[in-house]
């Protein structure tokens, strides 16, 4: 897989080994080249509304109960932004458009850059209800047709930045009633999953919720969070 994605990068430079590409990279010569092999490298598979039941648990068990002055979330692998714009449709569902903020990250440039823009195609939109479509997208016609954007006033509750899980966290971050860390600790091996999930828990309030993928666990990996049910954690 690796060797397969590279490939079009050591075509690009005419280069004949994957040694020679990754010097290149390294090099200060090539500044913007590591990025782009990162971009390449990363899989940022995601759609909305994946694995319902937590948005169904986050509306529910989490939101409904919950008062207080700022609701803050933390998509800490979002991807092209959906996992991030359905929260914010959920949040805005059941707060309104007070109260509520998203942070969402990733370590791709390139697919920031496709959620910051909240630009998608209509047709893989299976798990939406189409009432959140019509009151939360706009619609692309002429040249636009098949695409939605979402509207301005949810993109403007969502920041997007680079957070790289395997460095420190930025100072600046603050604390996360939530974090969704889904769908990225399948990349890990066990001590880095320990690391990132330890390092992410010490960003989540008391009592935060921290949810991963129903395909993943925390078995072995922490004890500073407390399993509620499969994929959904909690700190004490
Ligand atoms: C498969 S996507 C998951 C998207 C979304 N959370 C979901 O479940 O649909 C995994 C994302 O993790 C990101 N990622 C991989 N390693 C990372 C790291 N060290 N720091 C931050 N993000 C990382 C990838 O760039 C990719 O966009």
């Amino acid at each position: 897989m690796v060797a397969s994605r590279l490939a079009k990068r050591l075509d690009y430079y005419h280069l004949d080994n994957y040694g020679d590409y990754y010097a290149l990279a390294t090099s200060a010569d090539y500044p913007h080249e590591f990025q782009m092999m990162v971009n390449i490298l990363t899989t940022n598979e995601t759609y909305f509304f994946r694995e319902p039941k937590h948005f169904e648990f986050f509306r529910d068990t989490i939101l409904k109960p919950w008062r207080g002055d700022n609701f803050r979330v933390w998509s800490a692998a979002s991807s092209t932004g959906e996992e991030a714009y359905s929260l914010a449709m959920v949040l805005a569902e059941n707060l309104g458009m007070r109260n509520w903020e998203i942070f969402a990250s990733d370590l791709s440039t390139r697919v920031l850059d496709i959620a910051r823009q909240g630009v998608y195609l209509m047709d893989r939109l299976d798990h939406m209800d189409k009432r959140l479509l019509d009151k939360y997208c706009l619609k692309g016609v002429r040249s636009q047709e098949g695409f939605f954007r979402v509207d301005t006033k949810l993109r403007s509750r969502v920041k997007f930045d680079q957070v790289n899980l395997m460095n420190p966290l930025p100072p600046a971050l603050g604390k996360f009633e939530v974090i969704f860390l889904r769908n990225v600790l399948i990349y890990f091996d066990q001590d880095t999953k320990k690391h990132v999930v330890e390092r992410l828990a010490k960003a989540l309030k008391p009592g935060g919720y921290f949810i991963i993928s129903h395909s993943e666990s925390l078995h072995r990996v922490t004890d500073q969070l407390q399993m509620i049910k499969p994929s959904i954690y909690r700190k004490p």
